[in-house]
């Protein structure tokens, strides 16, 4: 008798699965380098690595017995502590997950019955696609304008047509945008929750903008606003794995009964203590890549057949001149001389790539690498 394997259900079968980085290694071996010898500018990670403070935090916490032995603590009461104090809210208004990602899931899956809607503005982040794919959400996307703006008329009329269906719906706005790094304007949010829009406002990159530019003063007067951040961006531990997520205590309780119990580990939750306590040096490497960032903004405006989008994240938005190629191209001709960027298979971002701040040592040598790719290029 032959047994056939379990199947898939049909809609997740057919998705075509989210596309991760590929690790430094294997981008290294491809390109016949050492990774010390590469720039891996494709994640937006911090380029400075984790603080002393924190990797100090994480030894400590492995020399006690029952370390990683226990499981950690499902309420998060410590980590949420930590995080009122970093955010200045109730830690009742504050759940922490495994990275954003796991939040995004999480929320998306709670809020959102299958056949509910998610509003998007595209280009912004690939996960976004990925969950409605994957929760069985229709997505409706309200595309960017000229120079990849928001066109705030449009998402509002959008709104209010899914609002006439009479179905369920989630904004999901990005701020910093990644990959185009402006912020949502305010009035838009402000407009879009007087009219009763339910908004998930992605916020992981706004340690770059400054605290001061996020929304997080509207969640009091905003039942329907939830705010995402994460630890991988702004505090180097991107390997750890560690989100939060601010919003109303309400929605907070609920989403803390259906997560899974244990979705933060222990050294993630060590390490988020950690950053929060050392959260005024890790400030000092923000400075270092704000500043980075307009070395690099200028370098890579001076640079012919580029033209660099302002940023106010840790990466810039790069236009190709389709003189010179498309996206795909420049990006595998810098990943053989090991600068490793972000490229997409969206076709409003074929000819561009998004290159995450370094350190503020490597820009001369990055600039260095990306004109004579190019040159090579003009040249060919
Ligand atoms: C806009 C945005 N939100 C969320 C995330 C995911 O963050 P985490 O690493 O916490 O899952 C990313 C990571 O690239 C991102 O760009």
């Amino acid at each position: 008798m032959s047994v056939e394997r379990p199947i898939v259900r049909p809609h997740l079968a057919r998705l075509p699965g989210y596309a991760p980085v590929v690790p430094l290694s294997e981008r290294a071996a491809r390109a016949g380098l050492a990774p010390q010898a590469c720039f891996k500018l494709d994640a937006n990670e911090n380029p400075y690595g984790m603080l002393d403070g924190v990797r100090d935090a994480l030894q400590q916490a492995m020399q006690e017995a029952g370390f990683g032995a226990v499981y950690p603590d499902p309420n998060q009461t410590e980590l949420r502590t930590a995080l009122a104090s970093y955010t200045g809210l109730e830690p009742a208004m504050i759940l922490a997950g495994a990275g954003a990602d796991e939040l995004l899931d999480l929320t998306l899956r709670a809020v959102l019955a299958p056949g509910s809607v998610i509003i998007t503005c595209t280009p912004s982040f690939g996960m976004y696609p990925f969950l409605a794919d994957l929760n069985q959400l229709e997505l409706i996307d309200v595309p960017r304008g000229e120079g990849f703006a928001l066109r705030p008329d449009a998402l509002l009329q959008t709104v209010q047509s899914v609002r006439e269906r009479d179905v369920d719906s989630v904004v999901i706005l990005t701020s910093p945008n990644n990959p185009t790094g402006d912020l949502v304007p305010r009035d838009l949010l402000t407009t879009l929750l007087d009219r009763g829009a339910t908004v998930m406002l992605d916020e992981a990159y706004i340690e770059f903008a400054g605290l001061e530019a996020s929304a997080q003063d509207l969640l009091s007067a905003h039942p329907r606003l939830i705010i995402m951040r994460t630890f991988s961006k702004w505090a180097g531990i991107a390997g750890l794995r560690l989100g939060y997520m601010l919003a109303n205590a309400g929605l907070i309780a609920d989403l803390a009964k259906v997560k899974q119990p244990y979705n933060v580990n222990q050294a993630a939750e060590i390490a988020g203590i950690a950053a929060i306590n050392v959260a005024d040096e890790i400030a000092l490497q923000i400075d270092a890549i704000r500043n980075t960032r307009s070395l690099l903004f200028d370098g890579l405006q001076s640079i012919d057949g580029l033209d660099a989008l302002p940023s106010a994240a840790n990466f810039i938005l790069v236009r190709v001149d389709p003189a010179i190629g498309s996206g795909r191209e420049l990006h595998d001709r810098l990943a053989s001389v090991g600068v490793f960027v972000r490229t997409y298979s969206d076709p409003l971002l074929a000819g561009s790539l998004r290159i995450s701040v370094p350190r503020h040592d490597q820009v001369d040598e990055l600039l260095e690498r990306i004109s004579g790719v190019l040159e090579s290029a003009h040249s060919t």
